[in-house]
């Protein structure tokens, strides 16, 4: 069509995300809405996604699998910043967002589209992420929130959409709003919104119970290359089995979940719950590997700026100056980063019994040891500890004179 406005929308298949498309051509004026859906290992058939989409009105629907590219540029770099938010969470969705932004924006640019879309809600984080990393790759899209103009109540949501040929959702919803890929998922709403109460089992999938899990303890072996985790059992893996691997291993134990209250980007503060096995436990053994390898300074300033890392990712910055200032630090600190380290997975623990690194130890024996071979200069310590506290000794002898 000439002069046809185009749109390329974040799609998941959801009331919301399909509302967008008739919601789009009405309200924006749009000719062309184009869906896009991203595989990334959520393990859900995009198939019937991908035709709903086009049932909605949408013009288009690409279907496409970013699983490598997600464990490798986005989970991988997670595990080398030792990536937690607020201390816990390990990001499993906010770092989805950078790389589905990214794909629509190349779309996009490749079609002529004046904007890009997506059905966000203006409460939570994901909006946030979406809407900053288009715009900091590129700053002439529009950006198109259908989801943050209408004041529709889920009700009318489902009855607006049938009348726009989507099907009103055929079970009954689960009342949990639930994001899920391979690095975890993230259940939120329904009974979980009181703090106070324990999550059901039921919004589990990916981790056992205590009580399900086995007796047995499971000692397995991790190694990492560069910072980067590369076997399990000294099985090489490619970065999408390795996670598989680590979430089926960490999973069956009942390691990775997460209840926590979290403050998100907006000022809101939510109840989260999270299961994120195989993440949560490649980031507690690549810090084990970090402990035995990198020295005691570049390790405090790391820990350091892990934190801000986290922040960033977290709040939408995952293209910004700041971070791509933080990665080359952490890039440059995980050349030593090298050695393997053993972690026993019990009823919901993953408990570390060893860490060894052939290259970059420097837990040097004959200086650690309280044994013969001890090469530590004793007498040495004296004279350190003089200058060490000079300031402080200083200090005593005017305070304390009169006093004792
Ligand atoms: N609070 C998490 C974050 O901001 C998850 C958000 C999506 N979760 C969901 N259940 N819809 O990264």
């Amino acid at each position: 069509m000439e002069n046809s406005r185009k749109v390329i929308l974040a799609y998941s298949g959801g009331v919301d995300t399909s509302a967008c498309i008739p919601y789009l051509k009405n309200q924006y004026k749009v000719d062309e809405v184009i869906a896009f859906a991203a595989d990334l290992g959520q393990g859900e058939e995009l198939e019937p996604i991908r035709k709903k989409a086009l049932l909605a009105g949408a013009t288009e629907s690409l279907v496409e699998d970013l699983i490598e590219p997600f464990i490798q540029d986005f989970a991988f770099p997670a595990i080398r910043a030792n990536a937690l938010y607020e201390g816990r969470y390990p990001l499993s969705t906010a770092l989805a967002r950078p790389l589905i932004a990214s794909r629509l924006v190349e779309i996009a640019l490749n079609r002529d589209a004046e904007a890009v879309a997506h059905g966000c809600t203006g409460k939570g984080n994901d909006q946030v992420r979406f809407d900053l990393a288009i715009a900091s790759l590129a700053p002439q899209l529009k950006i198109f929130a259908p989801a943050r103009q209408w004041s529709m109540s889920r009700e009318e949501l489902i009855l607006y959409g049938e009348k726009y040929g989507i099907p009103a959702p055929v079970s009954k919803k689960s009342p949990y709003s639930i994001d899920l890929n391979l690095l975890g998922r993230s259940i939120e709403a329904g009974s979980l919104e009181d703090p106070f109460l324990e999550p059901p089992e039921e919004v589990f999938q990916l981790t056992s119970s205590i009580k399900e899990s086995p007796e047995e303890p499971k000692e397995i072996e991790i190694t990492f290359e560069q910072g980067y985790p590369v076997s399990i059992d000294g099985e090489v893996l490619d970065p999408v089995s390795l996670m598989r691997r680590a979430n089926s291993l960490a999973g069956k134990h009942g390691f990775g979940r997460i209840d926590m209250i979290e403050n998100r980007v907006v000022g809101i503060k939510s109840r989260e719950i999270y299961e994120s096995p195989g993440l949560l436990l490649l980031i507690k053994c690549h810090q084990e590997i970090e402990s035995l390898t990198l020295s005691a300074d570049v390790l405090r300033t790391k820990r350091q700026l892990e934190r801000q890392w986290a922040d960033l990712v977290y709040q939408g910055f995952w293209f910004s100056p700041l971070k791509n200032a933080l990665d080359s630090f952490i890039n440059t600190t995980q050349i030593d980063v090298n050695g393997k380290v053993k972690v026993k997975l019990h009823k919901g623990n993953a408990i570390i019994t060893g860490r060894q690194s052939s290259s970059n130890s420097l837990y040097l024996p004959d200086i650690s040891t309280y044994g013969a071979e001890d090469t530590f200069d004793h007498k040495s310590a004296e004279g350190f500890i003089y200058i060490w506290g000079l300031a402080n000794r200083l200090w005593a002898s005017v305070t304390r004179k009169n006093k004792f």
